[in-house]
């Protein structure tokens, strides 16, 4: 109770911006930061087409900012070319040749460190060698399953720089989650690594690959590319299999940049949604690179000098933008760490912000509660000085970890930066700005200049304070996704089709719900669709419940999500046996590590499973759909508000409480 309220009295609290910090921030208060707003709001398009004039290095002009003609495919800055690899690397070879861009740190401590004109070679190599050896074109695709190490952000920017539609597949997903991607997207090459280091241990990567591929269950693809990195022995298959670290040395260090246009795809990369498959969230060339850099100026405000960290890995959206493109675009120090936070103990991360003197330090509200539960003393004995800017991103910050966070890491001076956004808007929406917002812990206050950020009803009407509502975008952005590869109909349908507009115009629904405060600040509240948000990932219901599909005692299953203290989230499922079932339903979990690794076999250890309950039925609309929510108050132990007396069969749901409350007792 006394946690409670301490949060409930946090969540009150503003915290003020560091003075020193906001006179040498961009944005130095908050009527700077209104001015922006305005500045957008008065010229929508003069707004967007004076920052891509400005801050991107065209090949040639574009001839018009927004093309809205065909809506909800936008078309942004259109007639423009360039290419981002020349964005990211060449144009800094002038100023920066010496500049360091990449620094890795890989988990058993050994390092590696970039210059721009070293990348800028590497970079040439790999682009001669896709081109050359492996045939690859503008518009082909490849995979990249990769781990966090340099050569993963040298494959992406040797995509971009001939034109490739790279596609970076978590290193943490099953060979099964991989051969759908691959055939998804129809990848002539798919490039790996023999595996990489964690908690300690060698890891295998490229075993995965081969799984997926067995029995030409890819026919797509030509050719795999394999980099070194732990040196474990692995299979070669001959002809089809190539070592990166061999072959590349061989190549050009010269490549010319290949001119794309404005809206040609940079990269897709998969997310789940609510219902079937993940979807291939394609994003654009230009718009993308712009939102990616003018974040982090505003939300990072990196200097010339800084050291940037970013923790996550490059298979998520957040790798993309803001521990490759954004920070090299812009010509900063990226910090890239192979590993796992608490090898070999809970003070790497400290360590490594010491070490390396890390100025900006963006992480996972999942690893802050994690360090904070086990090891909240420990930072105190590093000197975390640098530090400027932290920020947190992927779920919802709990005022007591934002505290932690705040106090411990950033010794209360720095700004805490609680980023919103998603896959599919390429870059952050709703961020305090650090020099500018003051910061309100676990919300993530208000949109970024030029972003039109609203939380609506379904009718299209505006939400009053402290009223939850659907959070969305009334006005198409630079950086926002494209399209759903392959798949038009899911991109129209899925994101524009639940909130009516007023004038006619489409409204994107992030499908998160969210409230306002008297400030007009946005705090999240969290999915209002069948995603669950585990420690900041994305996993859709319908997958896992596919997953353990495929099992013979089950006949049915709902998964919801009930909380979790350090993941945020965690899936709960409900689950009906066969009736000739074999399993003992009085042992609660006895299916559970049986289902465990099905999903762990179709998805990857990222999903599973923490708590299951054995029910007679679902409860399900006359329509036949289930009723999640009503499950998911169950899981949590709520009380029922809903109406369950138009059920199919009303009286299951007292069964199922009933069942859920045996379990307890
Ligand atoms: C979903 C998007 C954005 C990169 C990582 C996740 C949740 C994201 C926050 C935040 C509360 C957040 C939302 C969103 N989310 N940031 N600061 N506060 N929730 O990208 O996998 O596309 O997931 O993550 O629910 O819709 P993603």
């Amino acid at each position: 109770m006394e946690n409670i309220n301490n949060d409930l009295e946090l969540m009150q609290t503003i915290f003020k911006p560091n003075r020193a910090l906001s006179k040498q921030s961009r944005i130095k208060n908050i009527c700077e930061y209104e001015d922006l707003c305005l500045d957008a709001e008065e010229d929508y398009e003069a707004y967007w087409g004076n920052l891509a004039r400005e801050k991107i290095s065209w090949i040639e002009p574009f001839k018009q900012v927004l093309d809205e003609s065909k809506a909800p495919f936008y078309q942004w800055f259109v007639g423009g070319k360039l290419n981002v690899c020349y964005q990211c690397v060449d144009r800094h070879i002038q100023k920066r040749k010496n500049k360091v861009a990449i620094i890795f740190e890989g988990e058993m401590g050994d390092y590696k460190v970039y210059t721009y004109r070293r990348l800028y070679r590497e970079v040439n190599q790999t682009a001669n060698l896709l081109k050359n050896r492996f045939g690859i074109k503008k518009g082909d695709r490849v995979i990249i399953y990769m781990p966090m190490i340099p050569e993963s952000a040298i494959m992406m920017l040797a995509c971009a720089r001939i034109g490739a539609i790279h596609s970076v597949v978590f290193g943490g997903f099953s060979p099964e989650a991989l051969r759908d991607r691959i055939n998804d997207t129809q990848a002539k090459l798919v490039i790996t690594a023999d595996g990489a280091f964690r908690r300690g241990r060698p890891y295998m990567l490229k075993p995965a690959v081969d799984k997926a591929l067995e029995d030409n269950q890819c026919p797509s693809v030509e050719k795999v590319l394999i980099v070194i990195r732990n040196n474990e022995p692995i299979e070669y298959i001959r002809g089809r299999d190539y070592v990166y670290n061999e072959i590349v040395t061989l190549e050009s260090s010269q490549c010319e940049p290949e001119p794309m246009d404005a809206e040609d795809p940079l990269f897709l990369l998969y997310t789940s949604g609510s219902t079937g498959k993940p979807k291939g969230v394609q994003h654009s060339s230009a718009g993308y690179i712009l939102w990616a850099q003018m974040t982090m100026e505003w939300v990072f405000d990196v200097k010339e000098s800084d050291n940037y960290w970013c923790t996550a890995d490059i298979g998520w959206i957040t790798g993309h933008t803001y521990i490759v493109y954004g920070p090299l675009a812009i010509g900063a120090t990226t910090i890239m760490y192979e590993g796992t936070p608490t090898y070999p103990n809970h003070s790497r991360w400290w360590e490594m912000i010491e070490e390396y003197r890390v100025n900006q330090f963006y992480t996972s509200p999942t690893a802050i509660r994690m360090l904070h539960a086990d090891a909240p003393d420990e930072p105190d004995n590093y000197d975390l000085s640098s530090l400027r800017i932290l920020g947190t991103v992927g779920e919802p910050i709990d005022p007591s970890a934002w505290k932690w966070f705040y106090e411990k890491i950033g010794r209360g001076k720095c700004s805490v930066v609680d980023t919103w956004w998603q896959t599919e808007t390429g870059g952050h929406m709703i961020s305090p700005l650090p020099g500018a917002t003051p910061m309100k812990p676990g919300c993530a206050t208000l949109p970024l200049p030029g972003i039109q950020a609203e939380i609506l009803d379904e009718e299209g009407n505006k939400k009053d304070v402290g009223e939850p509502g659907l959070l969305c975008i009334t006005k198409p952005w630079p950086s926002m996704i494209r399209g759903v590869w392959g798949n038009p109909q899911r991109y129209a349908e899925g994101y524009f089709s639940q909130v009516k507009s007023k004038d006619g115009k489409p409204i994107y629904f992030s499908g998160d719900a969210a409230f306002y405060d008297e400030r007009g600040y946005i705090t999240i509240i969290g999915r209002t669709d069948d995603v669950i948000n585990v420690s900041g990932h994305r996993i859709g219901t319908a997958e896992v419940e596919s997953a353990i599909a495929k099992h013979k005692d089950i006949a049915e299953s709902a998964i919801v999500s009930t909380l979790d203290p350090i993941t945020g989230e965690s899936l709960f499922a409900f689950v009906v046996t066969t009736p000739n079932t074999s399993c003992d339903l009085k042992q609660h979990m006895s299916l559970l590590p049986e289902l465990n690794a099905l999903i762990r076999e179709e998805i990857g250890p990222i999903a599973k499973i923490n708590n299951i309950l054995y029910v007679p039925g679902l409860p399900k609309t006359r329509s036949g759909k289930i009723m999640r929510r009503l499950l998911r108050n169950i899981a949590r132990g709520e009380p029922i508000k809903q109406d369950t007396s138009t059920l199919e069969n009303p009286n299951i749901v007292k069964e199922i409480i009933a069942i859920a409350q045996g379990k307890n007792a």
